[in-house]
């Protein structure tokens, strides 16, 4: 497994497990009713691996995310940091959303500064905003405001805000999602860099099967709702990875078609 590169850094990661997690949900106009959106999931993600989830809409991705960030509990089964047993937030679980969500009243050090602000570390920390900045290239823009940044500059300050809790897992909602193409790509680059640079382990949700490829140690594939683990699929190909190798394309094939199946299945059952 490629974790990251032989640089002399600590780890900062957190092993995951998910242990029988079952999720359901009050159905909207129907009293009686429970909608089931996570059946029985089990999972363990390593200390410092990056594994993307995949599946329909619906299927319980921002639900897993949300359990694990500790902003809701499962019905059934546990959820573990470590050895630890999730029971509700912490600085530990970063998450970051498609939406930046910056607060457009602070200028792009405040808000990196605010995660810490939230923990009441502000003034034991605060040397190492201009270190966050720097590491999400954007030291230059320290007193810009949001209305002043593109999208992806945007994102790289929601995910430094997330980064200077130095958390042991990061919880990655479609955050490249609102981008276009070649942003995104950037900053799929990006996010990889500050995964080999800290080794946090990452939990990424993604429609995109090129992006799941190209960042991912394994990719976990869930059915339609409710939300099982269909399958989980290790990626192998060499870092930094090539997106029209052969090899890229022919996997690329692959899940796009075990997806349409998935799809299929519900459609009949
Ligand atoms: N707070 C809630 N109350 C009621 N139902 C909910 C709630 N949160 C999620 N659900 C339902 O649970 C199911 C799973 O939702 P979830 O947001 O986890 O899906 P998702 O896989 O993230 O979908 P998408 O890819 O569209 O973001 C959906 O049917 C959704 O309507
Ligand atoms: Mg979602």
């Amino acid at each position: 497994m490629v974790t990251s590169s032989a640089q002399t850094v600590a780890t900062e990661g957190a092993s995951l497990r998910f242990a029988g997690v079952s999720k359901d949900f009050p159905t909207p106009d129907n009293v009686e009713a429970r909608t089931v959106a996570l059946d029985n999931v089990s999972l363990s993600i390593a200390a410092g691996e990056l594994v993307s989830l995949v599946g329909p809409s619906g299927c319980g991705k921002s639900t897993l995310l949300r359990l694990t960030a500790g902003l809701d509990t499962p019905n059934s089964g546990e959820l573990y940091i470590g050895t630890e047993m999730i029971t509700g937030p912490s600085a530990e679980r970063g998450l970051v959303f498609q939406d930046p969500n910056l607060f457009p009243w602070l200028t792009v050090r405040h808000n990196i500064e605010s995660g810490l602000v939230a923990r009441g570390k502000l003034h034991e920390k605060r040397h190492e905003v201009a270190e966050f900045m720097r590491l999400v290239g954007l030291e230059t823009f320290a007193n810009a405001y949001p209305h002043h940044l593109s999208g992806g500059m945007a994102q790289r300050v929601a995910l430094a805000r997330a980064l200077i809790n130095h958390p042991k897992v990061l919880l990655l909602d479609e955050p490249l999602g609102a981008l276009d193409a070649f942003t995104r790509m950037r900053m799929q680059d990006e996010v990889l860099r500050l995964w080999q640079a800290r080794n946090t382990t990452m939990l990424l949700v993604t429609h995109d099967i090129d992006e799941a490829i190209y960042m991912s140690d394994r990719i976990v594939i869930m059915t339609p709702r409710p939300g099982r683990i269909e399958r989980t699929i290790p990626i192998t190909l060499e870092r930094p990875r090539q997106r029209n190798s052969p090899e890229f394309l022919r996997l690329r094939g692959e899940i796009l078609e075990m997806l349409h199946f998935a799809g299929a299945e519900k459609a009949t059952a």
